[in-house]
């Protein structure tokens, strides 16, 4: 979820005076009429967008990892759509209530730990933007749901594999991005005890899973029984000691977030040394290959939705940074990312491509069998939208929406 990054420093009011050339108005409206187009066309209301390599998404059903994104976009351009008093901004509410709603049963369940993507990026968004009790109730029960895969013994929560498996306790990096759907919940009605369960899992993550480097490993798999290490691999990078860009950028926002939500300096600390380590391994261009240790530079080879939510990240480090030198630099390397990523060839306004953001990667798994580049994801015109009202949010005082 977003908030606004509202900056009165140095590179904030040079933005302010136009000088990044930034269209926002143009690029969400481009964004919203792909989004548009999706609903109008799918009379199957449980078919959530997933991937698109042309003109058509490729559809998973609410239980996927990926459901909330195409909703969580639509309270964006709602939100937008208040912000500049669209006449429209009735339907767009329309539309984000009626891909929400579709993933309400998804509250209860217990089978892997993607619960905050899914219930956070729809139903947080539902509850942010309109206030409706309703909705605030299916992300309380989520978060309860969540929190029976964390164990005491291991200090984490299990990304994936039966909530009972007696002989591993995967956990992924990604897994960082979930904990805010905890963190929300104890500070809105939910028990203390959430909050105990992200900070531990964020700290027992840092442990584990930084390199000296501050470059991240994707996936480590723990003995449930002691809570002891097993090993340390990757699903979606090139080797189990290389960078998966993807990862490298969920750990930034994970503890950027998470730093906003608790106010504790080692989180602001560990997410600023997760983006140094991205930052001196970032092409001219500013988007990341899918795998730093990749060498492969090739468009192809690109994840552009990294790009996207460091960008959203980098707005925040900006935002939280006190020291003004950090806050400029944040500042900057968002902005680039948002200018490159709405230019061609990476900013796609035709309806040839379903989406607007284009070279992503799912999975850059050396076994050919299991990877899936060159292509468009639904999270990654969900976090351009994201990084734009931002940006949209900090440089334009007055765009805030109206409170429900
Ligand atoms: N969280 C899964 C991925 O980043 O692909």
């Amino acid at each position: 979820m977003t908030r606004d990054a509202r900056s009165d420093d140095v590179a904030g009011r040079a933005t302010a005076l136009g000088l990044d050339g930034i269209d926002i108005d143009s690029a969400v409206a481009t964004i919203a009429r792909k989004l548009a187009f999706y609903d109008d066309h799918q009379p199957d209301k449980s078919a959530y967008p997933n991937e698109a390599k042309a003109d058509a998404w490729t559809t998973v059903p609410a239980s996927d990892w990926v459901s909330g994104f195409y909703p969580g976009a639509l309270w964006y351009v709602h939100e937008f759509a208040m912000r500049r008093q669209w006449p429209d901004q009735a339907l767009w509410r329309q539309r984000a209530h009626t891909w929400t709603t579709g993933l309400t049963d998804e509250q209860f369940t217990t089978t892997n730990h993607d619960l905050g993507f899914m219930i956070m990026d729809s139903f947080g968004h539902g509850y942010r933007l309109t206030g409706d009790e309703a909705y605030k109730a299916v992300v309380l029960q989520a978060a309860e749901s969540l929190s029976k895969r964390y164990s005491e013994t291991v200090g984490l929560i299990r990304s994936w594999g039966a909530i009972d498996d007696a002989d591993n306790f995967v956990v992924i990096i990604d897994n960082m991005m979930n904990l805010e759907l905890l963190v929300w919940a104890s500070e809105n009605g939910g028990p203390d005890r959430y909050r105990r369960i992200a900070t531990q899992h964020a700290d027992r993550t840092r442990e584990e899973f930084f390199r000296p480097d501050h470059g991240t490993y994707h996936v480590i798999d723990f003995d449930p029984r002691t809570g002891a290490l097993k090993r340390k691999y990757t699903h979606q990078g090139l080797a189990d000691e290389s960078c998966w860009s993807r990862g490298q950028t969920w750990a930034i926002y994970g503890y950027a977030y998470l730093h906003e939500a608790t106010a504790e300096p080692r989180y602001l600390k560990h997410s600023i040394a997760a983006a140094d380590h991205y930052l001196s391994r970032l092409p001219a261009d500013h988007v990341p290959p899918s795998d730093f240790d990749s060498g492969l530079m090739g468009l192809e080879h690109r994840d552009s939705s990294a790009a996207a939510l460091a960008s959203c990240a980098f707005f925040r480090l900006s935002r939280l940074c006190p020291d003004a030198a950090d806050k400029t630099r944040f500042w900057l390397a968002a902005v680039n990312a948002l200018k490159t990523l709405l230019q061609r060839p990476y900013f796609s306004s035709s309806p040839d491509h379903a989406s607007a953001l284009r070279y992503q990667a799912r999975n850059f798994h050396p076994d050919a069998s299991h990877r899936l580049t060159n292509t468009s994801l639904i999270f990654g015109d969900y976090y351009l939208l994201e990084a734009l009202l931002t940006y949209d949010g900090a440089v334009q005082p007055t765009s805030k929406a109206p409170s429900p």
